[in-house]
């Protein structure tokens, strides 16, 4: 797939997720005591509505579309995944996690509207995340399994249980195996979430050949996203990332890039994506996915 036909597909599917985050956001407004209690829909929108690279809907999107859905079906699971990925980078930001002040271009959530604030906006886009999976678009055992997907990876054995493992190592010496589980969970278990959420929205259930190489090929791209992520703390582009670099090493966080150094972490990043590559690279229309796991190892942003 050529370049620019790729950019216009990340560039469609964010548009379509952001229009549709925006439409759910607004029902919050109906509450009566929206006129004179509206500081914590303007923290949610403030974070949800910031950009962002809108990653993990178009994931969810693309696995729905290559498996035989269209991505609208699979766009409430997308929203409801955003907004769990938007809660956990509030959180993060937070004096308590990462104390960072730049996210997705814009002052910290908590920088703007308190810490107080910054909690309830995270936590309610976690529950409204819950409520947008409920709609009754897809079938009750599609909306079940997607609510269980979603649960489990944000959860104590997913991301939550990545960002305890995170801060359990911050100053310590951490060995490559435990960095490796510390990211499959921190970062590797939503993008395991968003490809399994487009499985299920095209009706592909665990126990199918597809679902399985969806979730390899998510293992793949998500080691890969956040071996870039590290890489990119040391010599990213602040403008470019619309993040500050330079967090982990003010955190005493150990990385790929401080592990294993910036070459070897790169390339490591790029031999996991051609692994990725070559686990979907056998279905018809998975072009766009291979184009995603070759952007995820060179990205700069
Ligand atoms: C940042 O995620 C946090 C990590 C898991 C590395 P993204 O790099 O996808 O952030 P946005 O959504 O584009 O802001
Ligand atoms: C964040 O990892 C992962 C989650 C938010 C769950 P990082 O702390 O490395 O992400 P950035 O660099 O702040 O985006
Ligand atoms: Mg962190
Ligand atoms: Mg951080
Ligand atoms: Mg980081």
């Amino acid at each position: 797939m050529n370049d620019h036909l790729f950019k216009q597909q990340i560039k469609d599917n964010a548009r379509i997720t952001e229009a549709a985050l925006d439409k759910k956001l607004g029902l919050i407004s109906q509450d009566p005591a929206f006129e004179k209690f509206c500081e914590l829909e303007h923290a949610m929108r403030y974070s949800l509505m910031a950009g962002g690279k809108r990653l993990r809907p178009c994931l969810v999107m693309e696995f729905a579309r290559i498996f035989g859905a269209t991505p609208e079906d699979s766009l409430n699971y997308a929203c409801a995944l955003e907004m769990i990925h938007t809660s956990s980078l509030i959180h993060d930001d937070m004096p308590c996690m990462d104390n960072d002040e730049l996210r997705r271009g814009k002052p910290t959530n908590h920088v703007v509207f308190g810490e107080a604030f910054a909690l309830l906006a995270g936590d309610a886009l976690i529950t409204f995340a819950f409520e947008t999976m409920a709609e009754p678009k897809l079938s009750d055992r599609q909306n079940l399994l997607a609510m269980q997907a979603l649960s489990y990876y944000a959860g104590p054995c997913g991301m939550y249980g990545g960002q305890q493992i995170d801060l359990e190592n911050e100053g310590k010496e951490t060995d490559l195996e435990t960095l490796e589980v510390l990211h499959a969970k921190k970062t590797g278990a939503l993008i395991k979430c968003a490809c399994a959420l487009g499985c299920i929205a095209a009706g592909c259930f665990s126990d199918s050949e597809r679902y399985k190489d969806a979730i390899k090929y998510a293992e793949a791209i998500g080691l890969a996203f956040q071996i870039t992520d590290d890489i990119l703390d040391v010599v990213g582009d602040e403008a470019k990332l619309g993040k500050k670099c330079g967090s982990d090493e003010k955190e005493n966080k150990t990385t790929y890039a401080t592990l294993l150094g910036i070459e070897k972490a790169t390339a490591l990043a790029s031999e996991l994506c051609e692994k990725a590559k070559a686990i979907i690279g056998k279905y018809p229309g998975s072009e766009f996915l291979c184009a995603l796991a070759e952007y995820i190892a060179t990205r700069d942003n």
